[in-house]
């Protein structure tokens, strides 16, 4: 390789690192998903002009890396429009499971192109090799369940079994020892498949377990196990540019693995274990107490003679798609003087940072957006708090142990001098037990639909506007 292709790889590389700190912020992160693909078309050009010239490729070959990266890259960008915002979760997983199954076909097409490597081969190679088809396989069926089961496809509740658990045991150990006998430099390519299909199977195992609220943790730890795949594919390969990469993703979906659990207050192994948050299990938590319906006349005089109004928004808000609406009622707020600002829950809505890529396309400024601990101390000074589509992240039954939501960190809007809930029914949310906020005798329920709700919430307001 010529010095020129390790400069633009280390350009990628850099430019890999940039991009995934500019995503740290939503006021850069659009710059940062830019200077990441840059990044990635960089590497993917340079590989193809390398294969090219040293003769690596040719002919037939090359009409398959064309074909490939045309067949992907339109793939890749047709999903990724068209899909729904609340769909997203789903098309992460399948983007995981892509992903981790071209890591392990990476390392098979090693081993059948330098044919017996895996017996000659040292530790170093084989290692990065049985390491690759066990991560990236795993990912690719596991993604594959995950993506099913948020989109409905497959049971959203756990499935477990003794028998599933012993299964899980018995492959799990069975692919550690078939690990251990090649890097003895023994078992070949066929012991190799075997090993590849014991992950594919484990994947299975592993993923039907989990359910309910944790689903969201879990596609973020299938996006770390893409990432190491890749990783170790570029190991197998000796390409520095696709170690960063995945090392990269590996980290940083690691690290939103934990900030996730975090944020639901679920420890790794309770949730790797599941069995959580199914109809069987889930005890729901009885609603005492009268609900009050609200008009939205009242909700509008309400909302127009606040000094300060602070908006929670959830799923709902991403379901409707009313963040427009929403952000046309508080600018009619603001301009009437009213100091508005947005509660944002880490994991409202159903994918990480949901609210804010939603608010932040409505063109909410930034610093209005405030996290979960900024925003809990000033819900005792808040005379109206708006809550759209939320409902889990403000059940105050999570203060309480013995129920699904017990221990998660909640926005704390019960505090509040009043509080109007648009939602659609009485219906729960993603828990499946009823919010406790309903029952309170500070809060109004405005039931709507959020994006026809907001509208007539606007109409009212500039009624009643000082
Ligand atoms: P949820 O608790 O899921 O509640 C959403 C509420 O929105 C529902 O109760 C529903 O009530 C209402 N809704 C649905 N469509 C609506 C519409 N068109 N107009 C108005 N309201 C509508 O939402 P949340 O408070 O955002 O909490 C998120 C939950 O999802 C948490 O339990 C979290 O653990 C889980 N989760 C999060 C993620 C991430 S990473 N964010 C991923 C997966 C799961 P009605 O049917 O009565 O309208």
């Amino acid at each position: 390789m010529s010095t020129a292709s390790h400069l633009l790889y280390l350009v990628s590389a850099v430019a890999f690192v940039v991009g995934l700190h500019l995503m740290g912020s939503p006021a850069t992160a659009r710059r940062g998903n830019l200077v990441s693909t840059g990044g990635m078309v960089l590497a993917v050009v340079v590989t193809a002009v390398v294969l090219v010239d040293d003769g690596s490729i040719g002919g037939t070959a090359l009409l398959v890396l064309v074909a490939g990266l045309a067949v992907g890259s339109a793939a890749g960008l047709v999903t990724a429009r068209r899909v729904r915002m609340t769909a997203m979760p789903q098309l992460v997983s399948l983007f995981n499971a892509v992903g981790g199954g071209g890591a392990a076909l990476v390392a098979f097409a090693e081993v059948l192109r330098a044919e017996g490597v895996l017996d000659r081969a040292g530790v170093s190679l084989v290692l990065p090799t049985v390491l690759d088809v066990l991560i990236g396989a795993l990912t690719f069926s596991g993604s594959l369940v995950a993506a099913g089961k948020l989109a409905g496809r497959l049971p959203g509740n756990p499935v477990t079994s003794a028998a599933g658990r012993v299964a899980t045991l018995a492959l799990g150990g069975a692919a550690v020892v078939a690990g251990l006998v090649l890097l003895t430099g023994r078992g070949g390519t066929p012991l190799l498949v075997l090993l590849a299909a014991a992950a594919l199977a484990l994947g299975v195992l592993l993923t039907l377990p989990i359910g309910g609220a944790d689903m969201p943790v879990v596609i973020s730890l299938l996006n770390a196990c893409t990432g190491t795949a890749v990783a170790m594919a570029g190991f197998v390969l000796d390409s520095v540019v696709l170690v960063i990469a995945g090392a990269l993703v590996g980290a940083a979906g690691a690290i939103l693995t934990l900030l996730m659990a975090e944020a639901m207050n679920r420890s790794l192994t309770s949730i790797l274990i599941g069995g959580y948050g199914t109809a069987d299990t889930a005890e729901a938590v009885a609603a005492t107490g009268n609900v009050r319906a609200t008009s939205v006349d009242d909700a509008g005089l309400q909302l127009a003679y606040a000094s300060k109004v602070v908006v929670v928004p959830g799923y709902g808000l991403a379901a409707a798609q009313a963040q427009h609406e929403l952000v046309a009622l508080c600018s009619a707020l603001e301009a009437s003087g009213i100091e508005v600002s947005y509660g944002i829950h880490p994991v409202a809505g159903r994918m990480p940072g949901h609210m804010n890529v939603l608010l932040a396309e409505a063109d909410v400024p930034y610093p209005q957006l405030r996290d979960l601990e900024e925003v809990n101390p000033e819900f005792a000074r808040t005379d109206v708090v708006l809550v759209v589509g939320a409902n889990d992240v403000t059940n105050p039954a999570a203060r309480r142990p013995g129920n699904p939501v017990s221990g998660m960190p909640i926005l704390d809007v019960d505090r509040a001098r009043s509080v109007i809930v648009i939602k659609r029914s009485m219906g729960t949310g993603y828990a499946g037990i009823d919010n406790e906020l309903y029952t309170d005798p500070r809060t109004t329920m405005l039931f709507a639909d959020a994006k026809a709700g907001l509208r007539e919430l606007l109409t009212a307001v500039q009624t009643y506007a000082r």
